[in-house]
């Protein structure tokens, strides 16, 4: 089984709520391949982990790098594990601001991997943090058109 996880920005065409009305349908095929997903969504960014068997995790990769909701995708990790961090959950998606609303305070990552799902996948472990914390966001430029990466 691989571990693959990526960050990109959400095309400033579609919005967030768009997106809301989709994410029955990813869970749904995530589902059907045997995938398991954290999708974290910050200021318009997202973090996004995919854990299944290697032709499952690559051929789903595939279709998001077709996928023109995302801009300035970016690969980050893509490696073999044991065992999956999210057994049982096809796509757990966690808007990172909504919920810092509900708990009135800064998001942990304690408050998103609530039963320490991450602690046997420190590198995972180690990128959630970091998104949360600020980093590897994309900062589309202003005014412009911003370009697709990764199109074939
Ligand atoms: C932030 C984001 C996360 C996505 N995650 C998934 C996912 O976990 N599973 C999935 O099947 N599609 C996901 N997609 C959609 C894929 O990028 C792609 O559009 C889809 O798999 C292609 O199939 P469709 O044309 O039937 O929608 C995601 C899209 C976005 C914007």
């Amino acid at each position: 089984m691989i571990r693959l996880i990526y960050s990109s920005a959400l095309n400033p065409a579609y919005s967030v709520q768009e997106l809301h009305g989709l994410l029955a349908g990813y869970r749904a095929r995530n589902q059907r391949m045997g995938i398991n997903s954290l999708l974290l969504l910050m200021n318009k960014d997202f973090l996004q982990m995919l854990e299944g068997e290697e032709a499952a995790v690559d051929e789903l990769y595939d279709f998001i790098q077709h996928d023109q909701h995302h801009l300035q995708l970016t690969l980050l990790s893509r490696e073999t594990v044991d065992e999956p961090c999210f057994p049982d959950q096809p796509l757990m998606f966690v808007d990172t601001e909504e919920l810092a609303r509900k708990l009135g305070h800064p998001v942990h990552l304690s408050n998103i991997a609530l039963h320490g799902e991450l602690d046997h996948a420190e590198r995972a472990k180690r990128f959630v943090q970091e998104f949360i914390n600020g980093k590897w966001h994309h900062h589309l430029p202003n005014g412009q058109n911003p370009q697709v990466v990764h199109r074939h």
